[in-house]
């Protein structure tokens, strides 16, 4: 268990500021993860369909930048150092590294569908664990979670048929996800 804070926010306990730190820690290195993701597919994509995907992945890029310091800030904010370093990050993740080099956009695409749903699964969770600890917290997540979940969607939109079925369905990682994605193209 990390130290207590010293202070945390008025009205909170420092084992809850303590708590809500820890919850925004690991947001903060699966954020991270995700920018950096997104200028590595930003950088990759090959095919037709290069410069659509290309241009999507900046705005994202930099919406998830503004997040991960929202929530560095707010780590701060509740008394803790916030961990930034991508030393910190990799021995902290739970994840595998994305898993994609050089690849065509629909395959990209998949498997960024794939990357979507784990940090948006993670980000509901800790949305959820924050709900009766710290109010403000919780806003800040949700409030990511209202663009996080449209990106998702602009990722999906290119994965949708006309009967509303993704070619992604049922994938488990992120190379099931750009193979079905390849196929269903
Ligand atoms: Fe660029």
């Amino acid at each position: 268990m990390p130290a207590l804070p010293r202070f945390t926010v008025p009205s909170l306990s420092k084992e809850k500021g303590g708590k809500v730190a820890a919850i925004l820690q690991e947001r903060l290195h699966a954020l991270n993860d995700l920018h950096l993701t997104l200028k590595h597919v930003h950088w990759n994509v090959v095919g037709p369909h290069f410069i659509a995907v290309h241009e999507m992945l900046d705005p994202q890029v930099d919406a998830v930048r503004l997040m991960v310091d929202t929530i560095a800030e707010r780590i701060a904010t509740l008394g803790v150092p916030p961990v930034g370093t991508p030393g910190a990050l990799v021995k902290a993740r739970t994840w595998d590294d994305y898993s994609l080099g050089r690849a065509s956009a629909i395959e990209h695409l998949g498997a960024l569908d794939e990357v979507y749903e784990g940090v948006i699964t993670a980000h509901r969770k800790a949305a959820d664990d924050t709900e009766s600890l710290d109010t403000v917290t919780n806003d800040l997540l949700v409030g990511h979670l209202h663009e996080l979940e449209q990106f998702h969607w602009f990722i999906r939109a290119h994965l949708e048929n006309s009967g509303g079925s993704l070619s992604t369905e049922g994938a488990k990682t992120e190379l099931d996800a750009a193979s079905e994605a390849k196929k269903g193209a």
